[in-house]
């Protein structure tokens, strides 16, 4: 046996004895997060855990090689799936913060030509070089709380060029990092200001980049459905397209104003929809009977001063399955910081602590597609994991703002 972390006090699995890949839906089964006290894992030379179960078991597979790591009684738990993240891009936003403070909008902003299209004025200036150093700083603080696979989107770029420069960008950190990537095309993020050929000749320009995103590596396809940025009509076009491909989709959906995003989710069989603060009850239970994922994004509702999406209507009257993300950006949300996302979870979402942490692993994975490799400790599968300074989760929640993480491991390999 190569590894072996023992002395663990408290282990949430995420598992359970049907050995499932599919995402926990409502709060019942959110809640069910295979606690086991006193116990320990083994993992063998390709990262992958063998058996997890009691401590003396586990140990009597040790042999001389065994490197033994101490929990010293903490929590343990899956590494963190991060699945809606800006990580890409140039520059930063916090001149807008006095504008929205003063009373001006998120959408006011991106009207006058600033917010997103800010950001694609630099993203496009920048060299690929300057680009991955900006985003190699925010995965290793995302590292820090514990996130092991992270989700990235295009979407800072009026042209295919800058598209895949994002894509390039990504990839190389995929292959550098250690933590796992999955990436989004996500061209239709906002609209320019000028359109020299017309609205539905950019739309098609949009289309036509999807197939050369997706020979790149991007395997989601995502639209900014909101008023005053891209429709519902069109996000249906795009996607429609992307499906066509062979793509999965995503929609920002229901942001500002309920348009119909989450019904265009349900409707399109959506892999997820994320946001979802103004979604109304029917767009969100069309959701869960289409099993598409909700994903919140409480750390872009503080930022933006909103009120946060209705987790508890998702949970106990629509049983959807809700993930979160921290949906790092540099204007709706500048903080990689993944563990006050989860304390803004049970803060303003008003999440029980086994919800967040189903919302931040096994139902993460789903909502990129990685059920069957994330999210979830059990023999098997990658070892994937962190090991927390506390001994409880309640106390790395409720201890908002720092990180509680004491060593993180991708295919048991320790990267924190
Ligand atoms: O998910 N709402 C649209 N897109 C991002 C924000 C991007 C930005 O402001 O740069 C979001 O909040
Ligand atoms: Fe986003």
């Amino acid at each position: 046996m190569k590894q072996i972390i023992h002395r663990i006090g408290l282990l949430w699995t995420m598992d359970d004895e049907t050995r499932s890949n599919g995402p926990r839906c409502g709060a019942d089964a959110m809640r069910a997060v295979g606690a086991m006290k006193d116990v320990a894992i083994a993992i063998d030379e390709e990262g992958v855990i063998v058996d997890v179960g009691a401590e003396k078991a586990i140990c009597d597979l040790a042999d001389a090689q065994t490197q033994f790591i101490d929990a010293e009684g903490g929590f343990v738990a899956p590494g963190l799936v991060d699945p809606h993240t800006h990580l890409v891009h140039g520059g930063s936003r916090e001149k807008e913060l006095p504008l929205r403070l003063a009373g001006a909008s998120y959408l006011d902003i991106l009207r006058e030509g600033g917010g997103i299209l800010n950001t694609i004025r630099e993203t496009t200036a920048y060299s690929e070089d300057v680009l991955f150093a900006q985003a190699k700083t925010s995965l290793e603080r995302m590292q820090r709380f514990g996130v092991t696979t992270v989700e990235a989107k295009t979407g800072y770029s009026s042209s295919l060029a800058v598209e895949l420069k994002q894509l390039r960008v990504a990839k190389r950190l995929a292959e550098s990092s250690g933590v796992n990537l999955v990436h989004t095309a996500m061209p239709a993020h906002a609209v320019p200001k000028e359109l020299p050929a017309g609205r539905e000749a950019y739309i098609e320009e949009l289309v036509s980049m999807l197939p050369h995103l997706q020979a790149a590596g991007a395997e989601f396809a995502d639209v900014f459905v909101e008023e005053g940025v891209f429709s519902v009509d069109e996000g249906r076009h795009i996607l429609e397209a992307a499906k066509a491909l062979g793509m999965k989709t995503k929609i920002h959906a229901d942001e500002m104003v309920p348009i119909g995003g989450a019904q265009l989710a349900a409707e399109l069989g959506a892999t997820s929809a994320d946001h979802l603060l103004a979604s109304t009850d029917e767009g969100l239970l069309r959701m869960a009977e289409a099993g598409v994922m909700a994903v919140c994004l409480p750390g872009t509702s503080f930022y933006l001063q909103k009120p946060a999406a209705r987790a508890r209507f998702m949970l106990d009257e629509a049983k959807l399955g809700v993930a979160i993300a921290s949906d790092y950006n540099p204007g709706s949300c500048p903080s990689e910081n993944f563990g006050l996302t989860m304390s803004l979870a049970l803060l303003t979402l008003k999440m029980r602590p086994e919800e967040v942490f189903m919302a931040a692993t096994r139902n993460a994975a789903c909502a990129i597609a990685r059920g069957h490799v994330a999210g979830v400790i059990r023999p098997g599968r990658n070892a994937d994991i962190v090991i927390y300074t506390a001994a409880n989760p309640e106390y790395v929640l409720t201890h908002f703002g720092i990180s509680h993480v004491r060593e993180v491991f991708v295919k048991g390999r320790r990267i924190l």
